[in-house]
This record gives structure tokens, C-alpha cells and sequence, in this order.
């Protein structure tokens, strides 16, 4: 996610980029840049920080007039936050500016095709392979801009929405998009257009907008009425134009009430995005750069220690069911905190994963320094590019969830497990653990997961109505097995801290060694009984539980009549294999706690006590 701001019209660009960047930099920023067309020149100025750093560099390096202007706030994916990766990106001739919201899959491909050509690049990312592409196809074919875009995305893989001018026709901007949000404004007098990843950048001067659907670009022209074409075959498309009726708050948070259901909702785009370029179905391999460079660490370890905090920790709980049972790598899951400081045995041939959605948890942070100090390698699952923990690790592998504004965790969650699971997958297949065609099963039912989180959504309606029926209980107990274990106490967790309720997650089995005294008619027992993994065993558990009169939510397999029998609720998920199955009994989990918090009337983004990134002791 980041925020793309354009325009072109009577008025002076500057101004209105540089506040549509302010109202979107909650898409996330690590840098800003913008590029100004003034009539003669194109200018460029572009700083690692937020916009105000952005400000205080264009009061230094550039003139700010002009009436043709694109701007970026970034959230990396490829390159570290810094000046050079910055956008807005320029072609080699110094003629192409553009600004760009995604991931360019082959970029690697690409960039070793125009190096061949002679183009020369100055940062990491893949946005700027793609300015030159569509420079080099320019040349190449002799083309207008727009043609010559069409041209360049066609040779694309990976996900964009971008905004690029040439400053030898600088009466035009040309957009297109595929995977990632773009929204055309439309001036009152149909003489000025507004660009932007949504219409809050734009909302005081136009409230009719055009959003462009995937696989689709205009040539945005100063008075003249925007055409849509395809952008495979430029064949036009309706232009329909609608008049928005909501406010600037429900634009940030995307028409969602708050920030957690929004990024609740992101789930099936951010696990999309995290395996986008690594999962190679076709080819059948995974691609993971941090891992095949380390190849021989990861075969050659004793034993893979993951330290983590929080949601981040259960992740990493999920995970050592994944790398022991697919990959066989002996795994221990730590908590952050302790193993910092219990004098822990570490040797050289330890590996370390360290996951953190923030990247700066004070507590993993000092795990893994403690480890490196030990000789141990340290491979890093983190959200943000570039933070504390990313470059503290000697290698690693991002989650693309986007930035993830609710304090409590829920993006970051299933795009931790991706990762993981893509990492256990990869080393089984090198190990040779796992059968090609139980790999090949795996990839497929993966990239099947997004549809299926989506399905799992669908079933909001029953679980805010499970949600008014125990929002007043004072204690609420998870139940899994297996892989779901760790899911269980995710939903305790997520419960927890934004409703206040007190909740714990337990292993289904263990309630006979103590905790089954807590069970009476008020306590509602929330029990993951989906039909793999020991299924049978869990409906047992159940029996046990509904003889003591106990509350059952049961969250199932789609049509499961066993559970639907014995419990008070069931709410369904699809089938998956059992190793996936986190990444959808979670769905219901994180809804039941959100919908139980608002009932309730809590601050659902910012619960008391809590901090999105605890970056002290
Ligand atoms: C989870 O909902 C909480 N926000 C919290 O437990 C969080 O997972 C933990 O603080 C770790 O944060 P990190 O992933 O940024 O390291
Ligand atoms: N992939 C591009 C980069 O890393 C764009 C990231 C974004 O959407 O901000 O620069």
C-alpha cells in the first residue's frame, strides 16, 4: 500500500499534491517524493520520512510552480526507505516521471533486459525498471506515451496502479491499474483531473470520480473527457462516473467503521500480495531470495528458534507445526522476552526466525542480538521495510500485508503464516520431506486461500449475531488442536485486547487437567473443531464440555453436521488441508472479537494500555 497523488488542471499542482499526500499517508509512508512540470522543466525532489520531510526538502531544491504534478508516499517492497528509492522514479533520458502502488513480479528479468540495452539504474526498486521499460518501449517502437505504456504493462507481471508524464507532452497523464486502488477526480468544469490511490486527496475541490478497474488506463488530457481503455487490446470502455456521497474519515478507512475490519478485510489482497512472486505454480517451485541464499544454514541447522512477541508469537507457534511437519526441522517457539534474558543455549548452527510486524519490538530486537552475538543466523519476517529488525537480520522475507494501522494484529497474522508457510515448504521440497505432488497440492491450495478467507468472511452476519449473544460474559475459553492450537489462543488474544473480556486458549485435550472446572452455563467456550486434524478427538472434547452445561461456539467445516449437533453455534469456514487451516479459522476469530469490542462501545483501533509497536521493555 502507499498513496499516489496527481493532477493537471488550471490550478497550481504543488499545493494540491502535497496535501493529498497528508490526507493519505495512513496508506503508509517511509518516504515522499513529488515531480512538477512548470512549463520548461521537470522537477523532481524526493526524501526518505514523512511529507513534511518532503516539504522541507522542496523549499530547498525546487521551485514549486507549475500545473502538472505526481506524488508518492511510500510503503517499500522493494528497496529500503531512502532518498533514491523514493518515487517519483525517472527514466534514463530524464523525460519519464513516474509514481507507483504495487509490486512488479519480474521486475528482476526486466532489469537485467534493460541493463543489456544500456540502462543504467539508481535504486533497488522495481518502479524504476518499469519507467525505463516504458521509455525503452517509447524508443523501441517509436510510440506515444499511452500506447507506450500499454505497451510496457503488457510485458508486466505483479500488481500497480501509477501515474506517469512525459515532460516533452506534458498537457497529459497517463494511469492504469491492476491489483492496487486508482481513483480519477473530475473538476467541475471537466478542465482539471485529480489522481489518487482513493478521493480523499480530492474531495473539497470534486466529489465526482471515476475508480479505474483492473486492467485499465486512461491518457488523462487537459479539457478533454477522460476515455478508459483496456490494456490489452485499448479497446474503450464505459466511463462511469460516479458522485460520492461519504466522508473524508470513511474514505481513509476505506467505507469500513474502523481501521481492524478494513484490514480484516484486506486479508485476501495482503495474503495475495505476500506470496505474489514467490509462489510459482505453473513452475511448481517457491522463490524466496533470503531463503535460497541460506539454503545450506537452513538444511545444515540443528534446530530453528523463533522468537516473537504476541501475535507474532502464535504465528511463529503455527509455524513449528508447519517446519516439523512438512520440513522435519526440529523447532522452538520462544517468547522474545524470556529469551533475552534466561541465558539460553545458542550455538552457530542455531537458526534464528524472528517475526515482528513492525520490525522495532524492543523485546525481539535484543533476542536477536543476543543471538547473533552467539553465532546463531538470524532470518527476519517483518511488515516493514527497512525497520530496526529487518536490517538487523542477516536475511530475510517480508510480509506485503501494507501497513496495518489497528493495534491489534490481524493481516500481519495470516501474512506471517504465508511466509512461514512458503519458508517450510521450500525446505522440504529441499529436503525432500515432502512428495512433488504433496508440493504441488500445497501451492495450489494456497493460492486457493484468498477466495477462501473470502468465503470464510462471508459469515459476519452470524457471528455479529453469536457476538450480541455473549458480549456481557466475563470470561470466554479458545480450544484447538493441533495446528489450531495456536489459533486458539490468537482468538483469546485478539478478544482480550480490544473488548477487555478476560479469555484463554487452550489445547483442546488439556481441559481435563484443570481448566474444565471453569466450565458452567455462563462460560462460552469457543472450540476450533474443523475436519482435519484429529477431528474425532475434538468432538470428544466437545461431549465433555456440553456435559457441564457450557456455552459451544463451534467453528466448523462447512457442512459439518456432527459439531452442529452438540454445539450452541456453529460458524463455518471452507475445507483446506490441515496446514492451511490457520490462515482461515482465524477469519471467524478475529470478527468475533471485533464485533464483541464494538457492542461494547471500545476504542476497537487504539484499546487502552496498548501500542501498535511496543518498542520498550
Ligand atoms: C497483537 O494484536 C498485538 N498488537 C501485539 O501482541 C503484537 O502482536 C506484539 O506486540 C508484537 O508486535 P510485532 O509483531 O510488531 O513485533
Ligand atoms: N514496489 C514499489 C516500491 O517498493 C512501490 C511500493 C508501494 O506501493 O509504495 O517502491
Amino acid at each position: 500500500m502507499c498513496g499516489i497523488v496527481g493532477y493537471i488542471g488550471p490550478r497550481e499542482a504543488y499545493p494540491i499534491i502535497i496535501e493529498g499526500l497528508k490526507r493519505l499517508e495512513y496508506r503508509g509512508y517511509d518516504s515522499a517524493g513529488i515531480a512538477l512540470f512548470d512549463g520548461n522543466d521537470l522537477k523532481v525532489a524526493k526524501t526518505k520520512g514523512k511529507v513534511v520531510d518532503l516539504e522541507a526538502i522542496v523549499e530547498k531544491e525546487i521551485t514549486t510552480n507549475g500545473k502538472v504534478g505526481i506524488g508518492h508516499t511510500r510503503w517499500a517492497t522493494h528497496g529500503v526507505p531512502n532518498d533514491v528509492n523514493s518515487h517519483p522514479h525517472v527514466s534514463n533520458s530524464g523525460n519519464l516521471a513516474i509514481i507507483h502502488n504495487g509490486i512488479i513480479e519480474n521486475y528482476e528479468s526486466l532489469k537485467q533486459e534493460l541493463i543489456s540495452r544500456g540502462y543504467t539504474f539508481k535504486s533497488d526498486t522495481d518502479t524504476e525498471v518499469l519507467v525505463n521499460l516504458i521509455e525503452d518501449v517509447q524508443k523501441q517502437q517509436k510510440l506515444k506515451l499511452g500506447k507506450a505504456v500499454q505497451a510496457a504493462l503488457n510485458q508486466v507481471v505483479g500488481a500497480y496502479a501509477i501515474a506517469v508524464f512525459d515532460k516533452n507532452k506534458p498537457d497529459e497523464i497517463v494511469v492504469a491499474r491492476l491489483g492496487s486502488p486508482l481513483a480519477v477526480g473530475i473538476g467541475p468544469k471537466e478542465d482539471e483531473f485529480f489522481i489518487a490511490s482513493d478521493a480523499s486527496p480530492f474531495l473539497e475541490y470534486t466529489k465526482n470520480v471515476v475508480y479505474l478497474e483492473d486492467e485499465e488506463m486512461a491518457v488523462i488530457r487537459f479539457h478533454k473527457p477522460i476515455k478508459i481503455r483496456k490494456i490489452e487490446d485499448d479497446s474503450l470502455v464505459d466511463t462511469y462516473v460516479q458522485e460520492l456521497q461519504i466522508n473524508l474519515e470513511q474514505i481513509e478507512k476505506g467505507g469500513y467503521d474502523h481501521f481492524m475490519l478494513k484490514e480484516i478485510h484486506e486479508q485476501p489482497k495482503a495474503i495475495t500480495d505476500t506470496y505474489r512472486g514467490r509462489l510459482v505454480r505453473n513452475e511448481a517451485i517457491i522463490k524466496m531470495a533470503g531463503v535460497e541464499d541460506n539454503m545450506k544454514r537452513f538444511l545444515n541447522a540443528n534446530r530453528i528458534i523463533i522468537v516473537a512477541c504476541g501475535t507474532s508469537w502464535h504465528a511463529g507457534l503455527v509455524a513449528e507445526y508447519i517446519f516439523e511437519d512438512l520440513a522435519r526441522i526440529p523447532v522452538e517457539v520462544e517468547y522474545a522476552s524470556e529469551f533475552r534474558y534466561r541465558n539460553p543455549v545458542i550455538t552457530e548452527n542455531d537458526v534464528v526466525i524472528a517475526i515482528s510486524q513492525s520490525g522495532e519490538t524492543a523485546d525481539t530486537l535484543a533476542a536477536i542480538k543476543l543471538a547473533k552475538s552467539k553465532g546463531a543466523f538470524v532470518f527476519g519476517v517483518c511488515n516493514v521495510v527497512g525497520s530496526s529488525i529487518a536490517r538487523e537480520s542477516d536475511a530475510g522475507a517480508y510480509t506485503h500485508a501494507g501497513p496495518e494501522i489497528g493495534v491489534a494484529s490481524t493481516k500481519a497474522f495470516t501474512t506471517q503464516i504465508t511466509v512461514l508457510t512458503l519458508i517450510a515448504l521450500r525446505l522440504a521440497r529441499a529436503k525432500g520431506t515432502i512428495s512433488s505432488s504433496d508440493f504441488r497440492t500445497h501451492l495450489l491450495e494456497l493460492e486457493m486461500i484468498p477466495k477462501k478467507v473470502e468465503k470464510a468472511l462471508e459469515s459476519d452476519a452470524n457471528i455479529t449475531t453469536i457476538a450480541n449473544i455473549y458480549k456481557d460474559v466475563s470470561n470466554f475459553l479458545y480450544l484447538g488442536r493441533g495446528y489450531n492450537f495456536p489459533v486458539a489462543l490468537e482468538g483469546a488474544l485478539k478478544l482480550k485486547e480490544i473488548s477487555y473480556i478476560h479469555a484463554e486458549g487452550y489445547p483442546a485435550a488439556e481441559m481435563k487437567h484443570g481448566p474444565i472446572a471453569l466450565i458452567d452455563e455462563n462460560m462460552p467456550i469457543v472450540v476450533i473443531a474443523t475436519k482435519k486434524g484429529h477431528y474425532e478427538k475434538v468432538v470428544s472434547n466437545i461431549q465433555e464440555i456440553k456435559s457441564r452445561k457450557g456455552k459451544i461456539i463451534g467453528i466448523v467445516t462447512e457442512g459439518d453436521t456432527q459439531v452442529r449437533a452438540l454445539a450452541d453455534h456453529v460458524i463455518e469456514v471452507p475445507d483446506t488441508l490441515e496446514s492451511l487451516s490457520p490462515l482461515l479459522t482465524t477469519i471467524p476469530l478475529q470478527l468475533l472479537s471485533y464485533h464483541i469490542a464494538v457492542m461494547l462501545g471500545k476504542n476497537v483501533d487504539q484499546p487502552r494500555n496498548l501500542a501498535k509497536s511496543v518498542t520498550v521493555e
